[in-house]
C-alpha cells in the first residue's frame, strides 16, 4: 500500500515565491501536480530561475508581480487568477520583509500582516467554491521570543493571529487555515542577518536539537501535507518546523 498526494487540477497562489522558502513551496506543490502562481514584488526576470525550475517538474507556473501591501493591486491579482484559471484552491501567505531590508515598522506591518489579510480576504469567494486551503508562514520566534527584531516578531505574531481568526471564521465554508512556524532556514532573509551562510551555520552549530539548520524544503514538505487530503481534519493548527527548538529547547 502506498499514499499519494495528487494536486492535479488545483491552482495554488504563493506570495513572495520568487525566491527562498516560497519558491521551494511552489516547486513542491508543482511536483504534486498543482498549477502554481508565483507572486512577488520582484520583477519577473529576478524570478526566472524559480519559474524555469518549476516548468521542468510540473505544470507551467504563472507569474504575477504584485505588492501585496497594496489592496487594489491584490484585488487585480486575484481577478487575473479568476480570469485565467477560473478557480483557486490553495493560498500560501509567505511574503515577508524584515528590518534588514531597511523597511520601517509600518512598512513591515503593511506587507507582513495587512498583505496576508488582503490576499486572504480577496481570495475568499474562490476558496469557498473550492473548499480551499490556506497556509500562513509564521515563525517559531513568535512563540519563543528568540529574535533580535521586535518588528519582525510582532508582525509575524500578527500573521499567527490572522491564521486563528480566519480558521474560525472560514471553517463553516470548509476552508482550512493552518500555520507553519519555521526557524533558522538558510535563505536570503537569514543571510542578510548573519552576513553569510557560513556565519549562520557557525552561529547555530550547537543550538539546533536535531543537529542541523533548516532548508526551504523542510518547510515546503510540511506545507504540502497541510494542503493535502492527509490533513483534512486539521484547521487552526500551527506546525513547528524548527528541528525541535520550540519544544525541546536549544541548550543540549
Ligand atoms: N528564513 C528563516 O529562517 C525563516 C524563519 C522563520 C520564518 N520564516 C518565514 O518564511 C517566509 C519566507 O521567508 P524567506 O526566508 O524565504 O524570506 P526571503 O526574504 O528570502 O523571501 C521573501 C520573499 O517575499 C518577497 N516580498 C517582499 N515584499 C513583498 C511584497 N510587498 N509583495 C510580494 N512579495 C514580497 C520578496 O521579494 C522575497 O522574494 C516568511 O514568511 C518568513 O517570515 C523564515
Amino acid at each position: 500500500m502506498s499514499y499519494e498526494i495528487d494536486l492535479s487540477n488545483q491552482v495554488a497562489l504563493i506570495t513572495g515565491s520568487g525566491k527562498g522558502i516560497g519558491a521551494e513551496i511552489a516547486s513542491v506543490l508543482a511536483s504534486a501536480g498543482a498549477t502554481v502562481i508565483i507572486n512577488d514584488i520582484m520583477d519577473e526576470e529576478m524570478c526566472i530561475e524559480t519559474l524555469n525550475n518549476i516548468s521542468q517538474i510540473g505544470p507551467n507556473p504563472y507569474y504575477i508581480k504584485c505588492d501585496i501591501s497594496n489592496e487594489d493591486d491584490v484585488k487585480s491579482m486575484i481577478e487575473t487568477v479568476k480570469e485565467k484559471f477560473g478557480r483557486l484552491d490553495i493560498i500560501v501567505n509567505n511574503a515577508v520583509i524584515s528590518v534588514n531590508s531597511g523597511a520601517s515598522y509600518d512598512k513591515m506591518f503593511a506587507v507582513n500582516v495587512k498583505g496576508a489579510a488582503y490576499v486572504t480576504e480577496n481570495s475568499y469567494t474562490l476558496l469557498k467554491e473550492s473548499k480551499g486551503k490556506i497556509v500562513n508562514i509564521v515563525s517559531a520566534s513568535v512563540f519563543m521570543g528568540r529574535t533580535e527584531s521586535k518588528e519582525y516578531v510582532s508582525t509575524k505574531a500578527g500573521v499567527y493571529g490572522l491564521s486563528m481568526f480566519y480558521a474560525k471564521h472560514y471553517a463553516k465554508d470548509g476552508i482550512r487555515v493552518n500555520a507553519v512556524a519555521p526557524a533558522v532556514v538558510v535563505t536570503d532573509l537569514m543571510i542578510k542577518r548573519y552576513g553569510s551562510k557560513e556565519a549562520i551555520l557557525e552561529h547555530y552549530k550547537y543550538k539546533m536539537p536535531l543537529g542541523r539548520v533548516g532548508y526551504p524544503k523542510d518547510t515546503a514538505n510540511v506545507v504540502l501535507f497541510l494542503v493535502s487530503h492527509m490533513s483534512d481534519m486539521l484547521t487552526g493548527e500551527v506546525l513547528f518546523v524548527d528541528g525541535g527548538r520550540m519544544h525541546i529547547g536549544h541548550n543540549i
